[in-house]
C-alpha cells in the first residue's frame, strides 16, 4: 500500500505494511541510517525521530500513522535550537560511543523547542527514555544548559 509522508522536508512514497515500523521505514526504505536501532520497545530511545516536531519513538510508530506528517530525522535537523545543540554537543565532546546519540539530539532539540530554558530536573525528565550505555548523562545534562543559555544570547 503506497503511503506518504514528508521525511527531512521532502515528500516520499512509501509502498509497504502501513504496520510496518517507522523505524525500518526510514532505514532500510529510505536509507537513512542515522536514527538507530536499540531495544525495538521503546525503552532505549536511540530511534528517536520527530513527528511534527514531537519527539517520537521510530520503533513503535507503525508508519501507516504518520502517513501525510513531516518526519524529521538526524539527518534534517535544521532549526536554531538544532544549531545550539550540535555546537553545544562539540564544545563538551559530549558523545563517546555515539551510538545513542542522534536520539539524544532529537530529544534535545525537541525539549529546547518547548521548553527554552529547562532547569536540570525538567533535563532530566525530558531525558529519561534516551538510555546511553557509555552515560554521558552528566555530559549531555551540561551540552543543553549550554544550547540554551545560547539560544538565550
Ligand atoms: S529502538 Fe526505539 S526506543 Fe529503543
Ligand atoms: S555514547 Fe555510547 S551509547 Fe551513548
Amino acid at each position: 500500500m503506497a503511503i506518504q509522508i514528508t521525511v527531512n522536508g521532502e515528500p516520499r512514497t512509501l509502498d509497504v505494511d502501513p504496520q510496518m515500523p517507522l523505524l525500518w521505514a526510514i532505514r532500510d526504505h529510505l536509507r537513512l541510517t542515522g536514527t538507530k536501532f536499540g531495544c525495538g520497545i521503546a525503552q532505549c530511545g536511540a530511534c528517536t525521530v520527530h513527528v511534527n516536531g514531537q519527539a517520537r519513538r521510530a520503533c513503535v510508530t507503525p508508519v501507516g500513522t504518520v502517513a501525510d506528517q513531516a518526519v524529521t530525522t538526524i539527518e534534517g535537523l535544521q532549526g536554531d535550537e538544532a544549531v545550539a545543540v550540535q555546537a553545544a554537543w562539540q564544545a563538551l565532546d559530549t558523545p563517546q560511543c555515539g551510538y545513542c546519540q542522534s536520539g539524544q539530539v532529537m530529544s534535545a532539540v525537541a525539549l529546547l523547542k518547548r521548553q527554552p530554558k529547562p532547569t536540570a530536573q525538567d533535563i532530566d525528565a525530558a531525558m529519561s527514555g534516551n538510555v546511553c550505555r557509555c552515560a554521558t548523562y552528566v555530559r549531555i545534562r551540561e551540552a543543553i544548559h549550554l544550547a540554551a543559555d545560547r539560544l538565550e544570547g
